[in-house]
């Protein structure tokens, strides 16, 4: 039987030009650059400018990625933005980048699963484009979270920044796949006892206004370490794979900290581990592809090698994917 996979063709990223680094920070809240450094692995982070979206970032990261895959962007019959920060309420940030990138067929819509929106976005994708839905898709996570922080409370403020990441999935039949490329096992979670813990205290429905972001930063930290176990777990249940058998662990970049103890706990070499905390801070649903993208361009991460990702954020959600790049 014809086993089809949807694969990686192409990856690309964009960060905003404006760097806002941690000393600048200590000069409006009282915090240092060495209990940031410390506490989160982050120095810096990058801010979208004025006037610049979430759709406008989503689309340079989409651009790169459909130039790495050698694909028109009229080649792509789904587009998926994983976001919490959308241009606007509605519509999607996903038909404002299929318009812009000039696509008029197929589906556009937005992803909501907050930081681990990629890895919500890629398997539903991979489920779509194998049901039939189309051939190529474009994965983006995209993120402005700089818009909805509270820029005088020091203990979320100094944790997030901005950026977008793309991939290009196609989904390709056995007879073309000969390396077995493609995901290979995803394991999503939520559990919406926990939507306090990490949300933010505005909306649509509830106030009328955009809001900002609330977060008990020790709670979800442990929440984290607990969870991402979990659906590392089932990801290595579900494959027979080991920790052994990666070549790379991309995990969702909230702290070093949590990244180091998973991947300790794991017994996860550090030289296997994707880190981008210290240059862009949390960038929600933007940071694992812009951590594909980067390691790719820069020839760590090769065709046929086996990645394993991995997020947890707010609702709580979590989830796990293992693919052969
Ligand atoms: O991506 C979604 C998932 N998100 C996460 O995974 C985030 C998970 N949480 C974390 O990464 C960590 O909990 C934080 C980095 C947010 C905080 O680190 P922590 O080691 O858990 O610190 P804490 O919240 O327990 O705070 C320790 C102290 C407190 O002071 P007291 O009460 O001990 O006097 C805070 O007020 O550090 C203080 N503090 C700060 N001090 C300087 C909190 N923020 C700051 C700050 N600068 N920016």
């Amino acid at each position: 039987m014809t086993k089809s996979r949807c694969v990686v063709a192409g990856s690309g990223h964009y960060l905003p030009a404006r760097v806002l680094t941690n000393d600048e920070l200590s000069r409006t809240i009282d915090t240092s650059d060495a209990w940031i450094r410390q506490r989160t692995g982050i120095a810096e982070r990058r801010i979208a400018a004025e006037g610049e979206t979430t759709s406008d970032m989503a689309v340079i990261a989409a651009e790169r990625a459909l130039a790495a895959a050698g694909l028109k962007a009229t080649d792509i019959d789904i587009v998926v933005v994983a976001t919490s920060t959308p241009d606007n309420t509605f519509p999607a940030a996903a038909v404002s980048v299929q318009a812009k990138l000039g696509i008029t067929a197929g589906a556009a819509y937005d992803l909501q699963a907050v930081c681990s929106g990629f890895v919500f976005a890629l398997a539903n994708t991979d489920a779509m484009l194998k049901a039939g839905q189309g051939q190529r898709a474009l994965v983006i996570g995209s993120e402005t979270f700089s818009r909805i922080l509270d820029w005088t409370d020091r203990s979320t403020c100094v944790l997030f920044g901005d950026g977008a990441g793309a991939v290009v999935m196609e989904c390709l039949d056995a007879g073309d796949n000969p390396q077995d490329r493609g995901i290979l096992s995803a394991h999503l979670r939520s559990d919406g006892r926990y939507r306090d813990k990490l949300y933010v205290d505005g909306g649509p429905s509830s106030t009328g206004t955009v809001g900002h972001l609330r977060m008990e930063g020790r709670e979800v930290f442990k929440h984290a370490v607990a969870r991402i176990e979990d659906v590392i777990e089932a990801a290595f249940d579900a494959t027979g794979m080991t920790a052994d058998d990666l070549d790379w662990f991309v995990p969702h970049q909230a702290n070093i900290r949590i990244i180091d103890a998973t991947a300790k706990r794991f017994g996860i070499p550090d030289h296997k581990v994707i880190k981008t905390v210290d240059k862009q801070g949390n960038t929600s649903a933007a940071s694992i592809p812009m951590a594909l993208s980067e390691a790719a361009a820069d020839g760590r991460i090769k065709q046929g090698q086996v990645l394993l990702l991995e997020a947890m954020g707010g609702g709580f959600t979590w989830g796990s994917v293992i693919m052969r790049w």
